[in-house]
Formats: structure tokens, sequence, C-alpha cells
């Protein structure tokens, strides 16, 4: 049988991710009261992780622990991964021997492959395309504040990166109204806005987008890998940064999020982010929340409520 594998928010239905938001609600109960649930005993996740990472890392090695199962941080300075093992041989040797495996990597072609010749389910904890599981942690954070997103209209400002094409999938998945704002030559894969249809709207100016939204998420201007162009990109994105100002655009009691890591001063202002608008400590959080309830959902064959 070929395995579920979790490489974008298509890979599940609608009722599927939401599930998973309600569960992961449920598991973050469960921690907070101290219950031991240990479903994944014996399981382990590998974890190759081709750029930097805190909160996916460490969400992902704790929500195994607590699970009862173990993770292995795989690095590609210390793995044969890093010198030219072919991707499929290390996909099969890999799968031979571990539950699961998480990729953080860079072209998304590369999880995809390594997903073909895997025995088990692979997850993406980033590429430079998607960042899925982010949007777990951000779906289960306005659930537990505001309930179902279904209708809510959410204002995307900065650049259309995988932040923003998950969002984009996200739209489409959860039944959200999404308006981008990005510089034009900053707009995310038209591939990706076409197959979202009218859910989505691009948008030259960030007040439009924000005007009257109940939702304002924005993500770094320069992303990894993209260093190089961090002084052009500063100047391409000067009008983006989410201030007090954008945020009395949006609906009086909007929200806003970040996946972090952040820098003030540039997509956002230290106003905003550490302003009671911002719900970015819980969204970090609930990465841990989110990703438990998606390795129960993949691993736990006998899941015992
Ligand atoms: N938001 C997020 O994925 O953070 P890390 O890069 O620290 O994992
Ligand atoms: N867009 C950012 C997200 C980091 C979690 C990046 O890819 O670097």
């Amino acid at each position: 049988m070929n395995p579920r594998h979790f490489l974008t928010l298509l890979d599940f239905s609608g009722d599927e991710l939401r599930g998973l938001v309600t569960r992961a609600m449920e598991l973050k109960q469960w921690q907070r009261e101290g219950r031991i649930y240990e479903p994944l005993k014996n399981r382990v996740l590998a974890m190759i992780f081709e750029k930097s990472s805190t909160r996916t890392r460490v969400s992902f090695e704790t929500g195994m622990a607590q699970l009862g199962g173990h993770a292995l941080f795989l690095s590609p300075k210390d793995t044969q991964i890093g010198r030219g093992e072919p991707l499929e041989d290390s996909a099969r040797v890999l799968s031979s021997m571990v539950d699961a495996v998480m990729i953080r990597t860079f072209e998304h072609e590369k999880i995809e492959r390594f997903a073909q010749f895997s025995s088990v389910p692979v997850i993406n904890a980033l590429t430079d395309q998607y960042h899925p599981c982010q949007l777990l942690a951000d779906m289960q954070t306005w659930f537990e504040r505001r309930g179902d997103i279904r209708g809510v209209t959410v204002a995307f400002i900065g650049d259309g990166n995988n932040m923003c094409h998950s969002y984009i999938n996200a739209a489409r998945q959860f039944g959200f109204r999404l308006r981008v704002a990005t510089p034009p030559g900053y707009r995310p894969d038209p591939a990706i806005v076409a197959a979202a249809g009218e859910t989505v709207s691009l948008h030259d100016s960030p007040a439009e987008a924000v005007h009257g939204a109940s939702l304002v998420v924005t993500d770094v201007w320069a992303s990894m890998g993209q260093e190089q162009e961090q002084r052009e990109r500063e100047q391409a994105f000067r009008d983006f940064q989410v201030d007090a100002r954008l945020m009395a655009l949006a609906a009086d009691d909007a929200l806003f999020m970040h996946c972090l890591p952040a820098h003030r001063g540039e997509e956002v202002s230290a106003e905003v982010i550490d302003g009671p608008q911002s719900v970015v400590w819980d969204e970090a959080e609930n990465r841990l929340h989110a990703q438990k309830a998606l390795l129960e959902l993949l691993l736990a064959s006998d899941r015992s409520a």
C-alpha cells in the first residue's frame, strides 16, 4: 500500500484538515492537564533539515517524544545526503528503518521525488514553494480565538513565497477569502493562484488588501536561500510593512500572524508584533500540537481517545 504523505495542504481533504485542527486543540488540552498519551511508542521520525530551524525542529522532536516515540535529527553536513547520495537511494534506505520522514529543503520537486521512493509517510517541513505544517498551526490559532474561518477575509502582505502559497491552498481547503498584496515582481506562482479561482485576489496596495480584513498575515521579505537579495528586497518591499497604520484599516478585532522568525522594522513593526492584536506566540506553540495531530493521523493505527 502506498503511504500517505503531507507535502501540501491539498494532500488532505478540507474535512480532514478541520479534523486535524480540532484534534490539535484536544491534544493541547491533554498536554495542559499532564495527561500521558503515547500512541507512537517505538515509532521513529527521521528529520532531514537542509535549512535552519528553531520551531520546526523543536516541535517535531518534542511532539514525537510526547507521543511516546523518537525523532532523529539528520543534517546534510553529517549524512551522505550532503555528499551527493541520490535522493531515491536515501529515501529507500531511510524509509526501510524509520516510520516517517520529515524534510525541510529547497526545491519542492526534491520532496516529491523523495516521497515517490519512500515506503513511509513524508512530511513537508518547508520547501521553497510551500510550508503546510505552519498553516495547520495558524488555522488552529484562528479556530481557538475566533472559531471557524470559513467565509472570513484574510490579508497576506509581502512576498508571494512559500507561506503565501500555503495560505492560498488553505483558503481553498478551509473556505476563506484571501487577499494577497505584493510588489509587482514578487507575486505568488500564477498556477497556484489560478487553481484557487475566486477564493484569492491579488493586489498592489497593502491598504486595499487589508481593508476590513479579520486576519492580517506577513512573512519575511527574504526567505532562506535568498539572503543575497536582502538589500534589493528591502527596497522593493519598503511600502509593505505591517505597521499600526496598516492594521488600523483592518477590522477592529483583526488578529495579526507571522510564522517567525520575524524582522522588526522590516515586514512588521515592533508595535504590531508585540501588540495586543498579535497572536504569534500561540501560533508558534501550536506548531507542537498541530503536528502531534498530524503525526497521530499518519502513524497511529489504533488511536484510542
Ligand atoms: N516558522 C518556522 O517554520 O520556524 P523555524 O524556521 O524556526 O522552524
Ligand atoms: N518564508 C520563510 C519562512 C520561514 C519559516 C523562509 O522560507 O525562510
